[in-house]
């Protein structure tokens, strides 16, 4: 097992990829904050079958976090990520500091429309995507990869990306990776070490409802009813919810009357205690 090349620059980081081109080498990059669980593992495998090198970049971007949100204590266990990244096989971890993704007089940020502003995440957390563009734009411009991979677990923000890269003209494939689940359904996040026993018991409920909810809809019941009745057993387990919505898969627009379940995502945030947990899961089979 070879241990990852750590670089820190971006410079230096250029250099690598030049190196590996010259010699005929694809790239794929995998952006992350960390705190790698098996979802993360299968991001970077898929990575592997798609490039001859992979970089994984670990950087907890604050620019994507609000000023109630859990930046400070958002977990860094960058000796154990790198064991993880070993044993994946990752080529190169791109660990920069903010000093590097955010020099001194730092002032563009990149404006967004579309589906960052379908009224979901962007609703409670009104400036996380901006930070979240402003630094895969620059995590895909320092060593321009032939292809990135981003976990469907966060759908809002994968749309985003896909649009920025269209947009944008990045010269890069965007891949969406699917969600890696507990045994009882609970989605793979570095948040849910947040979660007390209790909290975790209940945490599955959420994608319980939600599969059920989907059930229901390819049963042909009407999509509000559908979302009404799993609202409600998932805020009788004890969650909050901030939403619970079906949209359209492509666009996150509100689904237009008989539209295919085929076409339909179901995405979800809710609180359990503290701790916002994010799940969506496709409507049709
Ligand atoms: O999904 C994440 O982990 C982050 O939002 C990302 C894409 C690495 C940007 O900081």
């Amino acid at each position: 097992m070879k241990a990852p090349e750590v670089i820190e620059t971006v410079d230096a980081l250029r250099a690598r990829v030049r190196a590996w081109r010259a010699a005929g080498d694809t790239v794929a990059l995998v952006p992350t904050m960390g705190a790698l669980h098996a979802g993360h593992v299968s991001l970077v495998e898929l990575a592997r079958r798609r490039a001859r090198r992979v970089i994984v970049s670990v950087f907890v971007n604050p620019t994507q976090f609000g000023p109630n949100e859990d930046f400070a204590r958002y977990p860094r266990p960058f000796g154990a990520d790198l064991d993880k990244l070993a044993m994946a096989q990752a080529d190169v971890v791109f660990h920069p500091d903010a000093s590097e993704m955010y020099p001194e007089g730092f002032a563009t940020t990149i404006s967004l429309a579309g589906p960052a502003a379908a009224g979901l995440e962007d609703k409670f957390r009104p400036t996380h995507f901006q930070g979240v563009a402003t630094i895969v734009a620059k995590l895909l411009l320092q060593p321009l990869p032939d292809v990135a991979i981003f976990g469907e677990k966060d759908f809002q923000q994968l749309a985003v990306i896909r649009q920025l890269a269209r947009d944008l003209h990045l010269p890069v494939e965007i891949v969406g990776a699917p969600t890696m689940r507990e045994a009882d359904g609970l989605a793979l996040s570095s948040r849910n070490i947040y979660l007390d026993e209790r909290q975790r018991k209940f945490a599955p409920n959420l994608h319980q409802a939600m599969q059920w909810a989907a059930g229901r809809i390819r049963a042909g019941e009407p999509v509000e009813l559908a979302v009404r009745e799993a609202a409600a057993a998932i805020s009788a387990a004890g969650f909050v919810i901030d939403y619970l919505e079906v949209r359209d898969a492509r666009t996150l627009a509100p689904p237009t009357p008989g539209q295919k379940p085929g076409e339909l995502r179901l995405l979800a945030a809710a609180r359990l205690g503290t701790t916002r947990l994010i799940d969506n899961i496709a409507v049709g089979d």
